[in-house]
């Protein structure tokens, strides 16, 4: 996609030195750090204004967490890496500009694109994929679409944020080789091709020097690759004064308070800091405010954007394209007009997960879940659902629409801060009983008090609430619970990511009841912090609901288990412990499969886990998180109006101790990176690993054949390589396959991986012949050594398949 203007003209650029030109040291110091939590400084003096960052990256939450100021919620990044569609990736990209722009929004946190390389990662579900070059591709198209939208798209973090175990201080050690050919070679598309106007700086180290210093800002982010954006930190991620401002660091978020201000215009005046430094850095963020609009003398670089598409509309179709139907016996897809009654089980199949938890949360108008959606597609009484098992230990929010709001009358919530004397700050009218705050609670705040009236259905219930600190409730008058909760790990992680619940058994008549909730938070200063008020889920008798759920799924004609993860498993701020599904969700699919073969199996989490029952069920498809259409994508699918257009971007373990996978958990402060360029399925293959399924599978709908490769007889060194591939669909529906090229080097004088991904191409297709089109880059012959790229003339088998295992042809290519 070209800019809509040469955005580093000579022109611009004496533009932008002129206007420095007119700024003392003090005046370009305090550009340097935000304004507050999501903005910049504005300096009249040159005609800046401040510029708005949100995050990203499924999704543009604007300023603040309010669900009265709803956003749209695009599927989790882990879908986008198993679409491999990078026609999409630029849609979804394009959409989330246009989100921007609505919100008033110059500035978009994504995309993430940290790499899968341990499946124990809190933070999987917001990258693409294990493989650089898949991740790469996604990346730079996110970034075009996005910034053809006139706003800046931030890839993070870089580099090698690839666990969330000691994420501030980790020192992850990685081989030069490992470095350039994996986790820098993820950006490059992006920063090299796509001309991304930001990049965030990480929090962890590698090699010693932690990311807002790292000489790889320098090289090769600026001077080899050409970035001239502005680097961004990570929240709180600069941590020095001189050491930061002497690096290719130029934004420090956020503020107005950090280790830059005073202290760097006396590290300046004292010498430490060189003031051309500060010029640099001030440059790139004039720089970035030409190109968003946010500099008066210059028309930004985007003057009218595209109109864009339908972002409802896109989140169902991305959701759908991201799917990944692992294993099908026959059994999908299901003929609607031939079936009967549907056994919907699972706790995640009326309170799905549809995002990750942790800063890539947005709040959409509406979320429709699996049960939703198969009701809607098939009709109410088709469908008929038993909770099982759960899936979460943890206070879930109440249902929004039965709340009301005792002062107002309408739907929601009556919020109150209050002082330490109990003084009333202000008020807020809420619509949900999950509230966040990030850096915006008001001053003094020492308690937030929720109050609100809930239609509770007859009987009893465990109410509580989940924040950390103390938490008074009271139901109809009464007071219930006064605890104080604790949490073992960070306390930012526990106040805002994983906040501890706590709950009491009230036995309920039924009908309105009013609820109180006073929140008081372990750490007034804490800028981010959330409370969820609600009830939590405990079976009195787990083995009879499993069974009551087998019952229903007898009689009827099929079965959906829906298993998942929650917000206290899969989050920003910490790793997962086990891959293995929380609660008694194993034990419900199996009782199911065994009352009803025709049982499928959706798996809704943002990362691999452990499937035992795989072979025992009809049918398994992988849904992750799949935004706020999630329950409409997953009928179009099941019922075969879409295809699951999937396939997996990263390797799913069996056992999940297998030797293949990497750790995430530092030793000592140090992570070593040991598998060196054998990331993910490299790893599998040189181990000799069986997984659960191999990157790049699964299954469409429809059957193909493989006509014929045709393949250059050979490539000079340097240049890309393009090879066709003839299909044919032989069913007779149209179906998407995703053509997968790897290549493999037996007799290298260097150490290789035992085949790589060197290119793929989507095929949408009706029955007949096909032709896929492959581009493999120049750098897929390309290797490290001391210091440079390289290419082994010589003879490269290509291996073209449906998956890093399932290889349909092999045959020569020689490089020259
Ligand atoms: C996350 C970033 C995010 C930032 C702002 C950090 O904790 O690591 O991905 O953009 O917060 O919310």
């Amino acid at each position: 996609m070209d800019k809509q203007r040469e955005d580093t003209s000579p022109a611009l650029e004496a533009e932008l030195r002129a206007l420095l030109g007119k700024l003392d040291l003090e005046r370009k110091v305090r550009l340097l750090t935000g304004a507050d939590f999501w903005s910049t400084s504005a300096e009249p003096l040159v005609g800046l204004r401040s510029m708005v960052l949100s995050d990203g990256p499924a999704g543009v939450r604007g300023r603040s967490f309010d669900e009265r100021d709803p956003s749209l919620s695009l599927p989790s990044g882990a879908a986008v890496g198993a679409t491999w569609d990078t026609a999409l990736a630029s849609r979804y990209g394009a959409i989330l500009g246009a989100e921007a722009r609505r919100q008033g929004v110059d500035v978009v946190l994504g995309p993430t694109i940290n790499l899968q390389r341990t499946p124990y990662n809190g933070r999987y579900f917001e990258a693409y994929s294990e493989d650089p070059l898949l991740t790469g591709e996604l990346a730079a198209a996110y970034v075009e679409g996005m910034q053809a939208a006139g706003v800046g798209a931030t890839p993070k973090h870089f580099v090698a944020n690839d666990a969330e175990t000691d994420r501030f201080t980790a020192d992850n050690q990685i081989d030069e080789r490992g470095l350039r050919e994996v986790h820098l070679a993820a950006f490059e598309p992006a920063v090299e091709r796509a001309r991304t106007w930001l990049v965030m700086s990480a929090y962890n180290s590698v090699n010693g020097a932690t990311m807002t210093e790292n000489p790889l800002l320098r090289s090769p982010l600026a001077e080899e690759w050409g970035f001239d954006g502005v680097v961004v930190s990570d929240w709180t991620a600069v941590r020095s004064t001189e050491a930061s401002a002497n690096a290719a660091q130029d934004l420090v978020m956020p503020g107005p308070v950090g280790p830059w201000g005073d202290q760097l215009v006396e590290a300046v005046r004292a010498g430490r800091v060189p003031e051309s430094a500060v010029d640099e850095k001030v440059l790139r963020l004039l720089r970035l405010a030409a190109r968003v609009g946010a500099l008066a003398s210059v028309s930004p670089a985007v003057d009218s954007p595209p109109a864009p598409e339908d972002g409802v509309a896109l989140s169902r179709e991305v959701a759908a394209a991201g799917m990944v139907l692992v294993r099908n016996t026959g059994e999908l897809p299901w003929d609607p007009a031939r079936l009967g009654s549907v056994a919907v089980v699972g706790q995640n199949a009326s309170s799905a997960r549809t995002q990750g938890g942790g800063s890539a949360t947005v709040r959409p108008r509406e979320v429709v879940s699996p049960l939703t959606g198969l009701r809607a597609a098939l009709g109410e009484h088709a469908v008929r659902y038993r909770l099982g098992a759960t899936a979460t230990a943890g206070v879930q929010a109440f249902p929004p629409e039965a709340l009301t709001n005792p002062v107002t009358r309408g739907p929601g919530v009556r919020v109150r801060y209050l002082a330490e004397d109990g003084s009333e700050l202000s008020t807020e009218d809420r619509l949900a009983s999950t509230l966040v705050w990030i850096g915006d609670v008001p001053e003094d705040t020492e308690t937030i008090e929720l109050r609100t009236v809930w239609t509770a259905p007859a009987g009893t219930h465990r109410v509580g609430a989940a924040a950390l600190g103390r938490l008074r409730l009271s139901v109809d008058g009464a007071d219930i619970l006064d605890v104080v909760t604790r949490d073992e790990g960070e306390v930012l992680g526990a106040a805002f990511f994983r906040p501890p619940s706590a709950a009491t058994p009230v036995v309920l008549a039924g009908g309105a009841t009013e609820i109180v909730l006073r929140y008081t938070g372990s750490d007034p200063d804490l800028p981010m912090r959330a409370v969820t008020l609600g009830t939590q889920t405990v079976l009195e008798d787990p083995d009879a609901e499993i069974a009551a759920a087998a019952a229903l799924a007898a009689e009827s004609d099929v079965a959906l288990v829906v298993v998942g993860t929650d917000e206290a498993i899969e989050s920003e701020g910490f790793d997962r412990e086990t891959l293995a599904l929380p609660g008694r969700q194993d034990d419900l699919v199996r009782a199911v499969a065994a009352a009803n073969p025709r049982t499928v199996v959706l798996v809704n989490s943002g990362a691999p886990v452990l499937t035992p029952w795989r072979d025992e069920v009809a049918a398994v498809l992988l849904g992750w998180f799949g935004g706020e259409r999630f329950g409409e994508a997953l009928a179009d699918v099941l019922l075969g109006v879409q295809e699951p257009g999937g396939r997996l971007s990263a390797t799913w373990p069996a056992t999940g101790s297998e030797r293949s996978i990497a750790t995430g958990v530092p030793v000592d402060g140090v992570l070593e990176y040991a598998e060196g360029i054998h990331i993910g399925h490299r790893a599998w293959l040189r181990n000799g690993e069986e997984p659960a399924y191999p990157f790049g599978h699964g299954l469409g709908y429809t059957e193909w054949g493989l006509l014929g490769v045709e393949v250059p007889e050979s490539v000079t060194a340097g240049e890309p390589a393009r090879i066709r591939v003839e299909l044919v669909n032989i069913g007779d529906r149209t179906g998407r396959q995703v053509v997968q090229v790897y290549l493999s080097r037996p007799d290298s004088a260097v150490e290789r991986p035992v085949r790589w991904l060197a290119g793929w191409a989507v095929v949408d297709a009706e029955p007949g012949r096909a032709t896929a089109s492959v581009l493999l880059p120049q750098r897929a012959f390309q290797h490290w050594a001391d210091g440079d790229w390289h290419i082994e003339p010589g003879t490269f088998t290509l291996h073209v398949g449906l998956s890093v295992q399932h290889t349909l042809w092999s045959g020569p290519l020689t490089v020259r």
